[in-house]
């Protein structure tokens, strides 16, 4: 039985976590690393109980979570990972197997509250949730799930009913990475936390948005699983769209988690159902002999979107989204472009690139920057384009797990995925792939800005705008 390590949390914290999964990639890559530094920050002081198939024993285990903490963490520090060494249990066993369950429940002792990763694949949800339900182990229990949460609709709402058996729509914490990164945390605060910006966060003064999502790399061993999904549904359906939510949302009566998610869903509602000409789907040339892909796989590595919203607010301005990997950099950067002056006053044509706002999302540093003309010093009237620049290192800060981990273990929702708002989304994703899957898409070479249809989609608007390099 794992000992109660003592709480700094609020009342109604969870007071142990679970992870299924956990000899899997995500625990190794993530969630070790994050508890790791939950611990730094004193926050971490619940037993963590490991379950996964296999025979393995507690040492192993424990080797298992010291090797992925010094591989994926960032500032180790010895102490937190024996912290978090001694906080974990292992209980082994098949999740078809009743007796998994009761040796669960024995080493939960007399937790109350125990939160439940789920870090397998959706596919055995059923199991799990059905067995927790069995063994009485979900009363007061709540349950984090990892994206993607389905692959369309349809299979969205069966997921869902198979977590609402067991758990209220409250105790249901789905988590989209980005939603805990610190530069999106960022954006909101930045929106709401100053006064200019709302007179002009419209129609009447943003002549287009756009958001690239660029990865130098491929898919990089993940080949079968990314092969059921494409860029739409990896990182459209999810990451992209919470950030055009928090673009382009209102402002919220209060930061709560209700209110906030109102308002981001309301977004999604508002983005009127794409036509054909607004998508361009592309495979990077080699995709096909990636391991674990299928031969003649028309699954799409790059995506470029054209969306409108149909709100006061955002009218007649285009959204373009685009992501995908084997791009020439790794960098996630929205730009939001405003209309040029009226007059002509100057010598010179103004470009229509020079006021903008742009955000950095990733994946180096916290970044805004304020695109503004000024003057070249001498005797014309001539100018240039400059940026009023902020940036902070976030690395080491925080990373999004630390913050979603901690958070779902006090059970604050805000930044979790709603039932509703995941639902709008496959809605959304639903419309965008019509017809689509199954198309071959356009080819392009690795290391380049993806197919020159995509190029086409942002013509109008000045052209995509290319992030730099980290
Ligand atoms: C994941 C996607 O959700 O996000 C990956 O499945 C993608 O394909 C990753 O590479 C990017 O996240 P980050 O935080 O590394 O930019």
């Amino acid at each position: 039985m794992v000992q109660d390590a003592g709480s700094s949390r609020p009342g109604g914290a969870a007071d142990a976590l679970v992870v299924f999964g956990v000899t899997g990639d995500l625990s190794y890559k993530k969630i070790f690393p994050a508890l790791h530094n939950l611990a730094r920050r004193g926050r971490l002081g619940i037993p963590v109980v490991g379950v996964a198939r296999g025979d393995r024993t507690d040492e192993w285990l424990h080797e298992h979570a010291r090797q992925s903490i010094a591989e994926h963490g960032a500032d180790v520090d010895d102490a937190a990972t024996t912290e978090v060494v001694k906080s974990l249990v292992f209980v082994p066993g098949d999740y078809q197997d009743k007796g998994t369950f009761e040796r669960l429940q024995a080493a939960l002792g007399d937790a109350q509250r125990p939160l439940y990763y789920l870090a397998i694949p959706p596919s055995l949800f059923e199991t799990v949730v059905g067995q927790l339900q069995e063994a009485g182990l979900t009363r007061q229990g709540r349950v984090v799930v990892e994206k993607p949460f389905g692959r369309d609709l349809a299979s969205m709402r069966e997921l869902d009913s198979v977590l609402h058996d067991a758990f209220g729509e409250d105790d249901v914490f789905r988590i989209d990475h980005y939603l805990g990164k610190e530069s999106v945390q960022n954006l909101l605060y930045f929106r709401f936390a100053n006064s200019f910006l709302e007179p002009i966060w419209n129609r009447s003064h943003v002549s287009s948005v756009q958001i690239t999502m660029a990865e130098e790399f491929g898919v990089v061993g993940r080949g079968a699983l990314y092969d059921e999904l494409g860029a739409i549904r990896d990182v459209v359906q999810n990451h992209l769209l919470q950030v055009v939510s928090l673009l382009a949302m209102e402002p919220p009566v209060s930061m709560a988690a209700g209110p906030l998610r109102d308002e981001r869903v309301k977004v999604l509602a508002a983005v009127r159902p794409p036509q054909r000409a607004d998508l361009v789907r592309g495979q990077y040339l080699g995709y096909t002999e990636e391991s674990g892909v299928a031969a003649g796989s028309t699954t799409e590595t790059y995506a470029a979107l054209r969306l409108h919203l149909d709100s006061w607010r955002w009218a007649g301005v285009p959204f373009l989204i685009r992501a995908g990997k084997n791009l020439p950099v790794t960098a996630t950067e929205v730009l939001a472009t405003f209309h040029r002056p009226p007059q002509h006053l100057f010598d010179e044509a103004l470009p229509r690139d020079s006021n903008h706002l742009r955000f950095r999302l990733g994946p180096d540093r916290v970044a805004i920057a304020l695109g503004v003309r000024t003057k070249r010093p001498g005797d014309e009237e001539v100018g240039r384009n400059v940026e009023l620049f902020m940036s902070d290192d976030a690395a080491g800060v925080m990373t999004a797990y630390e913050r979603l981990i901690d958070d779902a273990i006090d059970g604050d929702q805000t930044l979790f995925a709603r039932a509703d708002g995941v639902a709008a989304a496959w809605r959304l994703v639903d419309e965008i792939t019509d017809g689509h899957d199954g198309e071959v898409p356009e080819l392009y070479r690795p290391g380049t800005w993806g197919p020159s249809a995509g190029d086409a989609l942002a013509a109008d608007v000045g052209g995509w705008h290319e992030p730099a390099p980290a």
